[in-house]
């Protein structure tokens, strides 16, 4: 797409969604105590960072945030297309909200993201989910005041339409606490992988300018977040779409400039556009991790055809060499898809030998989904479901056991871990990650979260490591 194409939402736009926001306030201040707002997100990385976006303009609205949809006011889904199992969840969560809206027809109930891009998902919900108030898709998120003013003035609302090019900026973020900051750098994806559904709906690649994302970093510094990860569906094609842009290593390297930022992360990358430059920014840059995620889809090169992923497996073995040449340590993770049409058992086999010949610290791993409108939906399939989940399960087997060997090698040795929160099991149980994105569990007072500490790993599982604090900078503060 050329820089025509790419459409900067305006400050006057802004300012107008800005007066919506206003009048909402005021609107919502008639209830006589703080209106509650309960918001679930599906899918990856950059819905949480929309929904950030949204729960940043519901504060500005005056809502607070509540943990379940019966004591919220407004109740809002931001949905995930990519898998089936997603949407089924969505469908099912919705039509339990029949009950809240019956009881109480004030609360308004809103969902949006990719489900809604899609034009019989929307139409689903228009016809048959009555009590849903307002749908709105990804290309309308910087508009949700507008929206919803219009959906408190009565009536429901629509807005699906897809305008591909659209960027926006300044939207205030309502983040995630301290210490790790999402920040999108593009959006959208050009590569219309055959199983993959995200080019239809989040439309073509646009890049945010590095200026904006700079300032966004410094802003998120200021704030005290200390790692910030860079967020597109093919971060390696930043810039691609206008002329006068940094390259994406270049990027890499300014946002390794912002003071108080110590860890850079960046996803996703795909694999045939990863080049020299940002290998050698990942070396020689200390603040950015050394971790990748690479996903590969499959190790067989016929199914790499057939999904167009645009490499092979020795071009892409030929990268993965070329990454730990430069990195011996790299923390390397990846996707696959089990059972995309026409792969037969054979096929399986050469993704479980490129698990073995790469040795992937993790995997993320799927069964193929079918999803509307995408070219893979039309192919045939070769193994039934029950053959597929055979082949899954035996996939997970030889991964974990290679996840599991990778892991106790850290054992015995420290590493630096920022501490992100109490563990989900105990309140004296700290958990963090390591520079290559481990997850370790260890003692500790709660005042460290968001503190960098050196943790000796004393035992390792699949999944994660445990340790003890060995040295603590900051013991006396
Ligand atoms: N079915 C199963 N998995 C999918 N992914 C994307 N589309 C599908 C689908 N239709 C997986 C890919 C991608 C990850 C984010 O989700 O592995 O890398
Ligand atoms: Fe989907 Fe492929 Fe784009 Fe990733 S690169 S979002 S898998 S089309």
């Amino acid at each position: 797409m050329s820089e025509r194409e790419t459409r900067v939402i305006s400050d006057e736009e802004m300012n107008r969604q800005g007066e919506y926001i206003l009048k909402l306030r005021e609107r919502f201040s008639a209830i006589g105590r703080q209106p509650a707002a309960f918001v679930e997100t599906y899918g990856c990385q950059q819905n949480s960072s929309d929904s950030e976006r949204i729960k940043g303009m519901l504060s500005d609205m005056g809502f607070g945030f509540c943990d379940k949809p019966k004591d919220a006011d407004l109740i809002l889904y931001n949905t995930c297309a990519v898998r089936e199992n997603a949407e089924l969840r969505v469908f099912g969560n919705l039509g339990a909200l029949k009950i809240i809206k019956r009881k109480r027809p004030e609360v308004i109930i809103a969902v949006c993201g990719c489900m809604m891009q899609q034009e019989h998902i929307a139409k689903r919900i228009k016809e048959k989910y009555r009590h849903v108030d307002l749908v709105f898709g990804t290309h309308a998120l910087y508009r949700f005041p507008q929206l919803l003013d219009k959906v408190v003035s009565g009536g429901r609302v629509f807005d699906t339409e897809n305008e591909s090019g659209a960027v926006y900026e300044n939207i205030n973020s309502r983040r995630d606490p301290i210490p790790l900051a999402k920040v999108p750098i593009m959006y959208g994806c050009n590569n219309f992988c055959t199983y993959c559904i995200v080019p239809y709906v989040r439309g073509r690649e646009r890049s945010r300018s590095a200026e904006s994302i700079l300032a966004e970093v410094r802003d998120v510094a200021e704030q005290g977040y200390k790692e910030v990860m860079l967020l597109g569906q093919n971060v390696n094609s930043y810039g691609n779409d206008k002329d006068s842009e940094m390259s994406f290593a270049q990027l890499l390297r300014e946002v390794c400039r912002v003071d108080g930022i110590e860890r850079v992360r960046f996803m996703t990358s795909h694999p045939k556009d990863i080049s020299d430059e940002v290998i050698a920014a990942m070396a020689e840059e200390d603040k950015i991790c050394k971790q990748l995620h690479l996903p590969v889809q499959s190790g067989s090169d016929r199914i790499l055809k057939l999904m167009n992923r645009r490499y092979t497996r020795e071009k892409y073995l030929e990268t993965v060499k070329k990454v730990r040449e430069a990195m011996p340590d790299i923390v390397l993770t990846t996707d696959i898809i089990v059972g995309f049409p026409g792969e037969t058992n054979e096929d399986f086999e050469e993704t479980l030998s490129i698990l073995r010949e790469v040795e992937y610290d993790t995997i993320f791993s799927f069964i193929y989904s079918k999803r509307v409108g995408t070219p893979a939906a039309d192919m045939e399939d070769c193994l039934t479901d029950e053959e597929k989940h055979m082949n899954f399960d035996r996939m997970l087997e030889v991964q974990n056991e290679i996840s599991k060997r990778k892991n106790m090698a850290y054992e015995g040795t420290v590493q630096t871990v920022l501490v992100e929160g109490a563990s989900k099991t105990s309140e004296e149980t700290l958990t963090g990650r390591t520079e290559g994105g481990k997850v370790v569990n260890f003692a500790g007072d709660r005042s460290l979260v968001g503190e960098m500490v050196d943790v000796k790993i004393t035992s390792a599982q699949t999944w994660s490591l445990f340790g003890e604090i060995v040295y603590q900078e900051n013991a006396l503060r």
